[in-house]
């Protein structure tokens, strides 16, 4: 029987979503307000990426990023999504030291920020993790492709698994995260015809950020979508407005109105 996804969304409904094959939506937030915004219009998952270390903090990369901030950022957004699965990005060095910091540490942020499931990066390296995750209890989302916590080890944010000994190895990873007991697992950045062949050879919903259309489910960055991330502009992103240019309007409007006496007036006044 179809399922009628208007009520809470879990890591079972996201499953049940592929074999409806009802489209999984999902977006990043790092506040309240967007979260808020988010929920409200019934966007499925939101993960609080570490790309805040990007497009929040104006760092270079992602592996700045510190738990600390992780649940900071995960409490605000914790405080307005009601409906929406709430997915948090482990940071860098959260859980590749070993088994017992990862559960620490992802055990924490669970316990901490009332998120409901964790995303780490990488493949077969990190099995062994995934697996004793879930079994006491922690749901996890894989990530594959491009990964940008191992950025100094690729060198690029170049397209991944174009070559055949790498796409080989993003499918048979995949296969081995799916057995692991992830819940789903981000194709970031691969070609359309390899996401594609991944969501057809694992049981569990993938969802794509510059992976083609293939994918169970979509992600953006938040803040790229809406047009406000002017650093640079990837190919996949679509921009669903261009909130830079009203913000900046809006800014230089008031700046205007300071500098010139207009602001504020009688009726703003007490
Ligand atoms: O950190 C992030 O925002 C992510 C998405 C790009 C999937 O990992």
């Amino acid at each position: 029987m179809r399922i009628n996804y208007t009520g809470k969304i879990t890591t079972k409904i996201v499953q049940r979503m592929k074999i409806d094959g009802e489209r999984i939506s999902a977006l990043t937030a790092y506040d309240y307000i967007i979260a808020n915004m988010l929920d409200e219009i019934g966007i499925d998952i939101i993960l609080v990426g570490d790309s805040l270390g990007n497009v929040f903090q104006g760092q270079e990369t992602t592996i700045p990023v510190t738990v600390d901030e992780i649940i900071y950022h995960t409490k605000a957004v914790r405080r307005a999504v009601k409906r929406a699965l709430l997915v948090v990005d482990m940071p860098f060095l959260s859980y590749q030291i070993s088994i017992e910091d990862a559960i620490r540490n992802c055990g924490r942020v669970l316990k901490e920020t009332g998120a409901e499931a964790v995303k780490i990066e990488g493949g077969k390296q990190i099995l062994p993790t995934i697996k004793r995750l879930v079994e006491v209890g922690i749901p996890v989302m894989g990530h594959l492709g491009l990964t940008p916590q191992s950025i100094h080890k690729f060198g690029s944010y170049e397209v991944r698994g174009k070559v055949k000994a790498e796409a080989i190895s993003i499918l048979n990873d995949a296969k081995l995260l799916e057995r692991a007991g992830v819940f789903s697992i981000v194709l970031e950045k691969i070609p359309a015809a390899l996401a594609k062949k991944v969501t057809q050879s694992i049981s569990i919903p993938t969802i794509g950020i510059g992976a083609g259309p293939y994918c169970d489910g979509q992600i953006l960055v938040v803040y790229d979508m809406l047009g406000m991330f002017e650093d640079f502009k990837p190919k996949f992103v679509r921009e669903y407005a261009q909130l830079s240019k009203i913000m900046k309007n809006a800014f230089k409007n008031y700046l205007k109105d300071v500098k010139l006496g207009n602001f504020p007036s009688k009726e703003e006044s007490f």
